[in-house]
């Protein structure tokens, strides 16, 4: 018999479907990167030969772990020549001087955590004439994230918004559990759910998600330059 898994999601699925802007129904990939047309120029290249998209990486973490794993995206984004800052949701202001954006969520009864789904609802205009990519951190048990919660959809009360910003991806990444680190109530809710302790991250998947991310915007850039008359 299958042991119970803990945190399972409310609705079975492996790719999430979200209310695209026109009101047609997009389907996001969940280990992809699904295209999606942006308004705005992308940047051309800067002169040393690294990508001038600016990306931000904003996250939402109660333990830590969440925020080592936007740490790792923008390491990866680093090397790749792409420019990232990596910043707590709470303490972002403004979306100036960011071409993309990365956002994610460490997952607590299912859904994202406040600070990220106020940065969602606050900056949604400014995100939706950027690129955006969206993670969740959440599953604490090994092997595929998604099938350790019995089939997972991006949170369904964040889904219009995820469409309503056209997100490229909703990817959903394994957590960790330290119990001892848990205040009293997590640490109840944890043990009523079974959950288990441990580290469940794959940094590896996480790295190649980050190295696909690097890659569109790298694109991106490289479009710009060949469309315009000065990148020739
Ligand atoms: C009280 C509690 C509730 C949780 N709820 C969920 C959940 O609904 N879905 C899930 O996948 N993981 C859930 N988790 C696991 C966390 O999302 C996981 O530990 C994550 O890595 C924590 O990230 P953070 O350290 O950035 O806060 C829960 C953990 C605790 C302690």
């Amino acid at each position: 018999m299958l042991a119970a898994t803990p945190y399972r999601s409310v609705e079975s699925g492996t790719a999430g479907v979200v209310q695209g802007r026109a009101g047609a129904v997009r389907a996001v990939v969940r280990d992809g990167i699904a295209g999606c047309a942006h308004a705005e120029a992308a940047p051309v290249p800067a002169p040393d030969g690294r990508s001038a998209v600016r990306t931000l990486i904003a996250y939402a973490s109660r333990y830590g772990s969440t925020r080592e794993i936007a740490e790792a995206i923008g390491e990866v984004l680093d090397k790749r020549g792409v420019a990232a800052d990596v910043r707590p949701a709470a303490e972002v202001a403004k979306l100036e001087g960011y071409d993309a954006v990365v956002l994610g969520s460490a997952l607590y009864g299912g859904g994202w955590l406040d600070d990220a789904v106020e940065f969602l609802e606050s900056f949604q205009e400014e995100l939706a004439r950027r690129s955006v990519w969206l993670f969740s951190s959440g599953p604490t048990e090994a092997g595929d994230p998604v099938a350790a919660l019995g089939g997972w959809r991006f949170p369904e009360e964040l889904a219009p918004l995820a469409g309503a910003i056209g997100a490229r991806d909703t990817a959903l990444f394994a957590g960790r559990i330290d119990p001892d680190q848990l205040s009293m109530q997590d640490w109840l809710i944890n043990r009523s759910m079974r959950g288990a302790g441990g580290d469940f991250r794959d940094f590896a998947q996480i790295r190649t998600w980050a190295a696909n991310v690097a890659h569109a915007l790298s694109d991106e850039a490289g479009d710009a330059v060949s469309s315009s008359p000065t990148g020739t």
